[in-house]
């Protein structure tokens, strides 16, 4: 068959069949971004499901507006509003089967070949896949703790100058490092912004899951008259992956571009998705649930925290997540963590080696441990081997 050309940037084979192995069922995995399935509110979902069905089943299994459930995009709009003390209508939200869907067409709006976009470094593996599609150039910019380094930042949008359309952040929690953006980060990014003609893509796939009080306010609520910002909201993570109900929120005029591109690409989300997501706002409390699994999430990570402590040799780093499902560890330079995971397989324990999330050179070194998807038990269980396997590989 003859292929596109796109098909050349996809993704890394090895890395693919090394992921299959980790999906076995008797392995401990660390590997996969996803919350607890114990902490789907598994009642209030079933009743969800079934009042829908009772009352709106017509409606339900048929198409649902290309936009989405109307009274959805309200209630995400008061929301947003609520939370980020935002202005937002519903006619600026727009319903997405998942936000890998809204980063995918993303691509298809505003990507040509060869255009550049910016990333920060590491950042999203599913984001540099559906952008690398779009055959442009990924460019990667350094970050520190503090979020994406503003002064680097402004000498790629200088060097790449109109060649850039689109710089994509995950400001809160970003997987994979779960670093959150400093406010005075987000404040000199969005002033530095303002002065180029770029879009910025802001995936807020973690903003919700944060282990303190208090929580940074989103780029876009420091201000979007000139419509640069685009921000993607989802259910996945602090609710459940399986309804694929997530959303972008734009200016009216972006939502509609975008709008001609989703009737081609699905038609429509799930109409009994997004019916049953809008019960749930309308009938449960959303917040309740999300403090209930934060404060899993923050559990099971002190447990790998203290694990990795006790287990793993002293030049082995990694942070301590504030919020979001991973911890980013760092084995000594020259060391590759695929090897590792290559080695932890054999005995059952899998994670992402850290080399596939840069978007420019890698760094072979690092690896994505997932603290949410395993119980404390399993934790223990496979932290332990993990340490004791890094021992030993780091004294060949
Ligand atoms: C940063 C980020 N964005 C987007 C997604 C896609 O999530 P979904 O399509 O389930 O909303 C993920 C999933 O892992 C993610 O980590």
């Amino acid at each position: 068959m003859r292929f596109a050309n796109r098909m050349k940037y996809m993704e890394d084979k090895e890395l693919l069949s090394l992921m299959e192995l980790a999906d076995a069922p008797d392995i401990i995995s660390f590997a996969g971004g996803f919350p607890s399935p114990e902490s789907y509110p598994i009642e209030d979902i079933r009743n969800s499901f079934m009042k829908v069905l009772e009352t709106q089943w017509k409606e339900a299994l048929s198409y649902s507006s290309t936009s989405g459930f109307g009274r959805l995009r309200e209630q995400i709009a008061e929301r947003m509003n609520k939370n980020f003390g935002l202005n937002l209508t519903s006619d600026e939200i727009l319903i997405t089967t998942g936000s890998q869907q809204a980063l995918d067409m993303t691509g298809l709006m505003l990507i040509d070949k060869d255009d550049v976009i910016l990333f920060e470094t590491p950042s999203y593996l599913g984001a540099l896949n559906a952008l690398k599609a779009y055959e442009a150039e990924l460019v990667a910019v350094p970050t520190d703790d503090d979020g994406i380094k503003i002064d680097e930042l402004k000498k790629a949008l200088d060097y790449y100058k109109e060649r850039v359309k689109l710089i994509y952040v995950i400001p809160d929690f970003q997987n994979p490092t779960s670093r959150c953006w400093s406010y005075e980060r987000r404040k000199a990014f969005m002033d530095l912004i303002k002065d180029y003609d770029v879009a910025v893509l802001e995936d807020a796939a973690y903003s919700e899951l944060s282990f303190k009080d208090e929580k940074e306010k989103p780029l876009i609520s420091f201000g979007n008259d000139n419509g640069q910002l685009i921000y993607c909201g989802s259910f996945s993570k602090t609710f459940c992956p399986g309804l694929r109900v997530a959303w972008i929120a734009a200016r009216r005029d972006i939502i509609e571009q975008y709008l001609l591109l989703k009737s081609n690409v699905d038609l429509s989300s799930s109409a009994i998705t997004q019916r049953q997501m809008s019960y749930y706002l309308d009938h449960y409390d959303i917040d309740e649930h999300i403090k209930k699994i934060t404060s899993i999430y923050k559990k099971r990570r002190d447990v790998m925290l203290e694990v990795i402590s006790k287990e793993f040799p002293e030049s082995v780093t990694y942070n301590v997540p504030m919020g979001g499902l991973f911890i980013w560890m760092s084995l000594p330079e020259g060391k590759e963590s695929r090897e590792l995971l290559r080695r932890a397989l054999k005995e059952k324990v899998a994670f992402v080696p850290g080399g596939s999330f840069y978007p420019g050179e890698a760094k072979n070194n690092d690896m994505r441990i997932n603290f949410s998807n395993s119980t404390e038990e399993q934790i223990i269980k496979g932290m332990t081997i993990l340490g004791r396997i890094t021992r030993e590989y780091l004294e060949e």
